[in-house]
């Protein structure tokens, strides 16, 4: 049995969710009854779905900062697909098969979590409410399930692990031994047992959503910038300037082994390296370097992930960056059949798409061992802070224990390729 989490949820009829304590230490792996009151605080009680953030969100954040979070590159072709691939699978339930003890409980890399979901690292999530990225760790790990930091985060990687608890940290990396071996040893001495290496940046994408709204890495101090700001005066007041009072201009804190340039600059061009140079024998380099656990990030092609398990990975992300990369690249969920087949020992999670438990039990069902989540957790955090964000993961839970149930399974690793088909309607 878990030392943590056993997947409890209550809820009733109404969409209530329980509050998102982690679930006590050694609870029976059973799901308690629904309760007559609603234990949902009245400001969350309207948010129902993962969907619901996002309404909030766009009205909560300045329009660039709101536009970077939800855009995606070209043609938005594979954000959309995303979607389109978990409409393209059918559950398969089975019946009268006594569900009664169910539990989303569900291992990786040895860890008990309460769920089999995480949350997916987002750049610049400092900047959807006063210290964003502290926010999606701590609700993380309230409610034990992983949360991976990014590269682009805005908050020393440090405090994060200090105060956020969070042990994922995902790298973007230059092929330069020197620079990749000092940041290694950064993370490390923080304590993340976990290093995610990203394999699917090697130039920046073309977001061409970012320059339409005025979005710009560095921002740019401009009138519309300005603008965007007073036109959002609960962020600006909440979110800017407590951020400014308190921590001073934000800057690129987790990019390489030293600090990188504050975020709001005139012509400052991140030092991002070559990162068209990085290549598997990089990979081989951290693997001897870096004593955790590996994982690498970005995996569409059954042949690159024979080649992270040769170079020592101990998981792979499949991932099409959120359709923020390569626009036209498959929805990590077509891949993933083909991809978990090669994939011998190596844990095999997915990110991309995920909006209801029935997107996270379809994955499970084509070969995902665990799965990650990033915008709706990002907009849940700008709607409501990090009560958002427990609420949206306790919404997430929920579903998913209720559609393990309606599926006629009672644990996560009984859910497998007999649970799904491909639909023969398009949709
Ligand atoms: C950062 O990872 C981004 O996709 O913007």
């Amino acid at each position: 049995m878990s030392d943590k989490g056993d997947g409890r949820t209550a809820n009733g009829s109404t969409g209530a969710v329980t509050p998102v304590a982690a679930p006590p230490a050694a609870a029976p792996a059973t799901i308690v009854a629904p309760r007559a009151e609603d234990a949902t605080p009245r400001s969350l009680s309207r948010f129902l779905s993962l969907a619901d953030f996002e309404t909030a969100a766009r009205r909560a954040l300045p329009r660039q900062i709101y536009g970077y979070y939800a855009g995606a590159a070209e043609t938005s072709q594979s954000f959309q697909g995303n979607f389109a691939a978990f409409r393209q699978y059918d559950l398969v339930p089975r019946v009268l098969t006594d569900v009664s003890s169910r539990s989303t409980r569900a291992k990786l890399f040895g860890m008990d979590y309460w769920a089999p979901f995480g949350i997916a690292p987002m750049g610049l999530s400092g900047l959807a409410t006063f210290d964003g990225e502290i926010a999606l760790a701590r609700a993380a790990s309230a409610a034990n399930i992983p949360s991976i930091v990014s590269a682009t985060s805005l908050t020393p990687l440090e405090r994060i692990a200090q105060e956020g608890r969070a042990r994922w940290f995902q790298a973007y990396l230059p092929g330069e031994d020197a620079r990749i071996e000092a940041m290694v040893a950064r993370v490390q001495a923080a304590g993340y047992d976990t290093f995610v290496l990203t394999a699917d940046v090697p130039v920046a994408a073309n977001r061409e959503n970012n320059v339409r709204t005025g979005f710009s890495i560095p921002l740019q101090p401009s009138l519309r910038l300005a603008w965007d700001g007073l036109s959002h005066p609960r962020w600006l007041c909440r979110t800017w300037f407590a951020t400014l009072l308190s921590r001073g201009v934000p800057h690129f804190e987790n990019m390489d082994a030293f600090r990188g340039p504050p975020i709001l600059a005139r012509n400052v061009v991140r030092a991002i390296g070559a990162r068209d140079q990085l290549a598997w024998r990089h990979l081989a380099l951290i693997r001897r370097l870096w004593p955790g656990r590996l994982v690498v990030k970005g995996i569409l092609s059954p042949a690159d992930a024979v080649l992270a398990r040769e170079n020592g990975a101990d998981g792979i992300i499949v991932s099409n960056h959120g359709g923020r990369q390569l626009d036209g690249a498959r929805p990590p969920l077509l891949a993933l059949p083909e991809i978990a087949e090669v994939s011998g020992s190596m844990a095999v999670m997915l990110d991309g798409g995920i909006r209801r438990g029935s997107d996270v039990l379809k994955a499970l069902a084509l070969g995902a061992d665990f799965v990650f989540v990033g915008r709706p957790f990002l907009f849940a955090a700008a709607a409501r802070g990090e009560a958002g964000v427990s609420h949206a993961i306790a919404l997430l839970v929920a579903e998913i224990e209720r559609n393990m149930a309606l599926l006629g399974v009672s644990r996560i690793e009984d859910v497998g390729a007999a649970h799904v088909e491909r639909s023969p309607f398009p949709r």
